[in-house]
């Protein structure tokens, strides 16, 4: 037997487990998350003796007569100041490391009441964040310092909320003290635990699956193969997505799912997935696409090895190229990404009502989830009913389906709850990445340094699956010539597929790759024409009124020019400065439907607030609340934000495109109108109690290659110029960064996705590599390259602002950031390390660097 005391009080165990395995599957003290279980993350972190430890790695038998704190533990006096710093310095984005945070801040502050910014610094280097950048995490910590130090009381609450200003989200506190919770927090009674066997091979014939030995073991409850799925195929845009393979299949990539197996004890799923025994055929991977598109190549899909095509042309580039004084040409290739979201996947299904199941889930979307599990259920919509738990990160990552298929479809069979979570490892080995590609770009100016024209090929390697890789290849394509004024463009890009990862969406979706060819190449011509970087951009940046490279005028709201201007003395101030700029769509756009919809219920005297749009950090809930507030006027503490929900909740699309602070914005403010409108009609808010406002915003775009004066591709764009600069050491020391995301709705909120953004695109850049070789995953958390906080650089973001009558006419002129704050990041990094060292990089991530050799 052993015991161990928790916040105060003795508890045992029969059997020697993981202190945080004890804790969550035992106690139900859900506050330390399991992020990896590998002890690289910090988010288990809690206080043993008052000296923060990580649980997921500490055995009961190693606790006798010590005292374990968790977040749960704090007294509630002093977590109201936790809760009230980290929500005012917008230290909270979707929260999964934060209560890990709170008790490595806990450590330090308990022992100095005067810490700096570099104990600080190193009291977290122990818990990564990939939301925040950590910035705002060491003000808050600081801030706590001082109100713990001076005894300060918490201010009250303001009963106003507009745009543009600062203000603490609704969801920060119950992030901060644990109450929030995720898919992997919730525990049912009778729930079992469920996990994929994968196969050994990225291409193989299946010959033989035997099941009975793992059917035999003593903590067995099912095994499911492919003939108990109804229907196998589903697949977030093109139907490819094998649920399951089974005998006489050839596999695609090693994410394929060969069974599933389900016990009641957590500690012997490992155990069970083993016994089920496969006999393959190995078979030669398809492992790049040049390779894919040989003409002997194997077929992995049906319909051929190019999943996807996609154009832009305007003018006549080869004519313009050939008739310009300055040309260059060069070939570029960037790897995969890992979203390194904190929280791995996970969802929870049970039965419900008749016949029908229920989802918790992370995910991007619930209707999805709704969609596809219904799809391969064989269900009508309405009787999958999905329901969305707090999202620990997405960044694109959670837009696929992964662990909830095999949920739902184990409830089903069994009609028990049912848990399915990836460890971190199989999140690493079977979720989504970046796209890798190839890019040949020609790049052209005149003998004044004027951009004439642009020539590209682009190939991506999509993986297995289609997943999004048809729209990230299409947004490579059609913001490959970057936020530049010229008018003669011929771009033509591929999406293949291999045996590979599965590439799908990541925060950038695709621009982020053609932006990095796009910018070297500016580099190249610039020094051709001898002209500076910085003037280069400046001549050539678009401007209201230009034509964007799809032919859209650009808005009179566009800040491109004054980006550059105030990154200037940044750039030019320092030695080893770096610069690149980018834009980015805010919305679906291009003629797709593209629906953001709110709806508003007063309900016990509250107003709820529902709309499916999913926060996987970004701050939905605070967004739609601060829009509503602002033309109603009302006392933000009158609204309840309800999570996204296919019952209660209308559907605003997926959390994807940078496109939810645009459409769902608008339709909180129409939604918030409709209720203006009924209380100033005389009502009160009891009048209106049972009532229901209905915002829904449907921007209309047109489909790419529309002619017309001024096609409309997508309702409005953002922009960016980031300076990276660089020490003696070669160091990265700061970023600064001037953004043009319209009228910012919560100021620090905004600051907080481009914080993130910004290490999250110095990490792609530099230091962060995932490696897949010969169609086999082979990256360990622990060595992707996550930014610590003590590595990641000052950071300095400024806001540009439209003027009122320059706004955009939607969301109070909002427009989107949270894809932009990493897409010029990646070629400010490759420039400022040519002007350190004089290589000229031609992929990513950077070689030779302080940080990776290779
Ligand atoms: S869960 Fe313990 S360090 Fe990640
Ligand atoms: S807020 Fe830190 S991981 Fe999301």
């Amino acid at each position: 037997m052993f015991t161990v005391n928790v916040n105060g009080k003795d508890y045992s165990s029969g059997q020697d487990k993981k202190l945080l395995r004890f804790l969550r599957d035992d106690l139900h003290l859900t506050a330390a998350k399991d992020g990896c279980s590998e002890g690289v993350c910090g988010t288990c972190t809690v206080l043993i003796d008052g000296k923060k430890v990580k649980a997921c790695t500490m055995p009961l038998s190693k606790l006798a007569g010590k005292k374990v704190l968790t977040v749960e533990g704090i007294a509630p006096e002093e977590m109201r100041v936790y809760e009230h710093c980290f929500a005012a310095a917008g230290a909270v984005q979707c929260g999964f490391c934060i209560p890990g945070m709170i008790l490595s801040a806990k450590s330090l502050l308990d022992v100095d009441l005067n810490p700096t910014a570099e104990d600080v610094k190193k009291a977290i280097r122990g818990n990564l964040c990939r939301c925040t950048g950590y910035k705002k995490i060491e003000e808050a910590i600081l801030m706590a310092a001082g109100f713990f130090r001076e005894g300060k009381e918490i201010p009250a609450e303001p009963h106003t909320l507009r745009v543009d200003q600062r203000a603490k989200r609704i969801d920060a506190a119950e992030k901060v003290n644990g109450a929030g919770l995720y898919a992997d927090d919730l525990y049912f009674d009778g729930m079992l635990y469920a996990k994929g066997v994968y196969s050994r091979y990225p291409r193989a014939r299946i010959d033989r699956i035997d099941v009975s030995r793992a059917e035999a073991h003593p903590d067995c409850v099912r095994v499911l193969t492919k003939k108990d799925v109804p229907y196998n195929i589903i697949g977030h845009l093109k139907q490819d997505w094998d649920v399951m393979m089974g005998e006489g299949d050839i596999t695609k990539y090693v994410g394929n799912v060969l069974a599933v197996v389900a016990g009641e004890n957590p500690d012997t799923l490992e155990e069970i997935a083993s016994l089920v025994e496969v006999d393959y055929t190995p078979l030669t991977p398809v492992t790049t696409p040049e390779d894919a598109l040989k003409f002997d190549a194997p077929l992995i899909h049906a319909d051929g090895n190019v999943m996807s095509r996609s154009t832009l042309q305007r003018g006549n580039a080869d004519e313009a190229i050939r008739n310009s004084k300055y040309v260059v040409t060069r070939k570029y290739k960037t790897g995969w990404q890992e979203h390194g979201f904190m929280e791995p996947e996970c969802a929870v299904a049970l039965p419900e009502g008749d016949d029908g199941i229920l989802i918790y889930t992370t995910s991007q979307s619930v209707y999805d989830v709704q969609r596809e599990c219904a799809q391969m259920l064989g269900l009508p919509g309405e009787k999958v009913h999905a329901r969305a738990a707090l999202v620990g990160g997405g960044f694109g990552g959670k837009e696929d389906m992964t662990v909830q298929p095999y949920a739902a479809l184990m409830a089903y069979a069994t009609k028990r709850p049912v848990k399915v979570k990836y460890s971190r490892q199989e999140s690493l080995d079977y979720h989504v990445k970046r796209h890798p590609m190839t890019m040949e770009f020609t790049t052209a100016c005149d003998e004044n340094g004027k951009l004439t024209a642009m020539k590209g090929v682009i190939i991506a390697d999509t993986g297995a699956y289609a997943s999004l890789g048809g729209p990230v290849l299409a947004r490579a394509c059609t913001h490959a010539a970057g936020p530049y004024n010229y008018q003669n463009l011929d771009i033509f890009g591929m999406s293949v597929y291999t045996n590979n990862v599965v590439s799908g969406a990541f925060r950038g979706f695709g621009v982020t790759q053609s932006c990095f060819a796009t910018e070297q190449n500016i580099n190249l011509l610039a020094e051709m024409a001898g002209i500076d970087p910085w003037e280069f951009r400046r001549r050539n940046c678009i401007r209201p009124g230009d034509r964007l490279p799809n032919g859209q005028l650009a808005d009179p709201n566009c800040k491109m020019a004054e980006c550059l201007d105030a990154v200037k003395d940044a750039y030019y101030g320092n030695k080893y400065a770096g610069l690149a700029i980018g834009f980015k769509n805010a919305g679906t756009g291009m003629g797709l439907p593209d629906t953001g919809r709110c709806l508003l219920s007063v309900e016990g005297g509250k107003i709820h607030i529902r709309t499916s749009a999913s926060c996987m950090g970004q701050g939905i809930g605070q967004m739609c609340l601060t829009q509503i507030c602002d033309v109603t006027g009302l006392d933000p503490a009158l609204f309840v934000h309800e999570p996204a929900d296919t019952v209660r909740t209308p559907d605003a699309g997926t959390s994807t495109a940078s496109r939810q602070t645009t459409v769902t914005g608008e339709a909180s403010r129409r939604a918030g109108r409709q209720l203006k409108e009924a209380l100033d009609g005389g009502k009160t808010l009891a009048e209106l109690e049972g009532r229901e406002f209905l915002g829904e915003f449907s921007p209309q775009t047109d489909p790419l290659g529309t002619i017309s004066d001024n096609p409309i591709s997508h309702v409005a764009y953002s922009y960016a110029a980031q300076v990276i600069v660089l020490g003696e050491d070669g160091k990265i020391k700061k970023a600064v960064s001037a953004f043009d995301i319209g009228t910012p709705v919560n100021i620090q909120s905004a600051e907080g996705q481009i914080e993130g953004g910004l290490v999250m695109g110095i990490g792609y850049g530099v230091t962060e590599k995932f490696e897949c070789v010969d169609g086999q995953p082979k990256s360990r958390f622990g060595r992707i390259g996550f930014l610590r906080a003590d590595e990641a650089p000052e950071l300095e973001t400024i806001l540009i602002r439209p003027s009122e009558e320059e706004k955009s006419p939607f969301s109070n002129g909002a427009k989107g950031c949270g894809e932009l704050c990493m897409i010029p990041t990646a070629p400010a990094c490759a420039s400022a390390y040519c002007r350190y060292d004089g290589q000229f990089r031609q992929s990513l991530p950077i070689a030779n660097t302080p940080y990776r050799k290779d």
